[in-house]
């Protein structure tokens, strides 16, 4: 199988910005305690901006960035569980905003904050086998719209934002060689949909999906070394789903990753789940800190439960 490198990374977040202390107004919390067990210190939520103004931003801004027209684009994938509308799915609307091509495969893929990571993996499977060689994948969320307002536990984690990647399919280049895997649980996380009877608003056991990611977080990053037949030193870069700083700094010290390798956006942005990584990730192009030559290694783990890894490039 040929393999995908990205080609340019976009991202697009609501303006409003919430801090600890706005929300220490709201329920019974501190930005202490916030800060200490977390590491977050704001995010954003949506006032004027939706789900579609935040998903066409970040891929407008991939697309530009990397200097692909949206008809040379083979595929479309959508990472969400929040979309406005189950039908037409995200991604189709984002067809239809950004003019790609009618005779390519666009749909949503809810695998929560794993998503971007398995749509990195589909996007790759659907490019071998398509006669255009590039891949629009967009981690988009508006969670502050699924937030329990009397639960302080989750309320304080969440927030808004995109990220979106341009990829591009190569002979020669070898796969992401993505590891994923789940395991079906009703309980730990969840978000009801249609027909549940039940609100549609996010409920976490937080300790125990804590301890859960502590351990999925070395089965990725083992898995997908000896995947790629190389070594922590052969890594340039990590980047983990941003879910909790203690749970990134756990990792960090685990594999000896040293500080300018591994990269924390937690602070601003919260947990915007399938988007999180995307827009580390873009974050991280702009920085200089990935780019042609680097190997990142991505990590990301959530409900379902689902996790994964994989080793992404960039292309020259
Ligand atoms: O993105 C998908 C994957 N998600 C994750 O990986 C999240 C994993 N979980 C976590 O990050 C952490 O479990 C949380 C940040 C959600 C919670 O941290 P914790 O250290 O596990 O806290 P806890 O739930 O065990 O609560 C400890 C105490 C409790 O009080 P008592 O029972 O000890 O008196 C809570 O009631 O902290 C209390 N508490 C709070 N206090 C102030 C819970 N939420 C708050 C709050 N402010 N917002």
């Amino acid at each position: 199988m040929n393999g995908i490198k990205i080609r340019g990374m976009g991202r697009c977040v609501p303006d409003h910005v919430v801090t600890n202390a706005d929300l220490a107004k709201r329920v019974e919390t501190s930005d202490e305690w916030i800060t200490s067990r977390t590491g977050i210190q704001h995010r954003h939520h949506c006032t004027l901006e939706t789900h579609g103004t935040l998903c066409a931003g970040a891929a407008r801004a991939a697309l530009e960035r990397s200097g692909v027209s949206p008809d040379e684009i083979g595929a479309c994938i959508v990472a969400t569980v929040t979309a406005d509308t189950l039908v037409p799915s995200a991604a189709c609307l984002l067809q239809r905003e950004l003019g790609l091509p009618h005779d390519i495969p666009c749909f949503d893929l809810s695998a929560a904050c794993t998503g971007f990571l398995f749509a990195l993996h589909t996007v790759e499977c659907l490019l071998n086998a398509s006669p255009r060689k590039f891949g629009l994948v967009v981690g988009v969320e508006t969670l502050s719209r699924v937030t329990n307002w009397d639960d302080r536990g989750t309320c304080i984690l969440f927030g808004d934002g995109a990220g979106a990647a341009v990829v591009e399919c190569r002979e020669g280049w070898p796969s992401i060689g993505a590891e994923l895997g789940c395991h079906g649980d009703s309980r730990l996380l969840r978000l009801p949909g249609v027909e549940s009877g039940e609100r549609s608003l996010i409920s976490m056991e937080g300790t125990r999906v804590f301890k859960f990611a502590v351990e999925a977080v070395p089965w990725c990053i083992d898995r997908v070394l000896e995947k790629a037949g190389c070594a922590v030193e052969d890594v340039d870069f990590f980047v983990f789903h941003q879910a909790n700083a203690r749970i990134i700094d756990l990792a960090a010290r685990k594999y000896h990753i040293p500080s300018e390798k591994y990269y924390k956006n937690i602070g601003e942005y919260g947990n915007t789940s399938a988007a999180s990584i995307p827009l580390a990730l873009s974050e991280l192009e702009d920085l200089g800190r990935v780019g042609p030559g680097s190997r990142t290694l991505v990590v990301g783990f959530g409900g379902g439960l689902t996790w994964g890894g994989a080793i992404v490039g960039f292309a020259d």
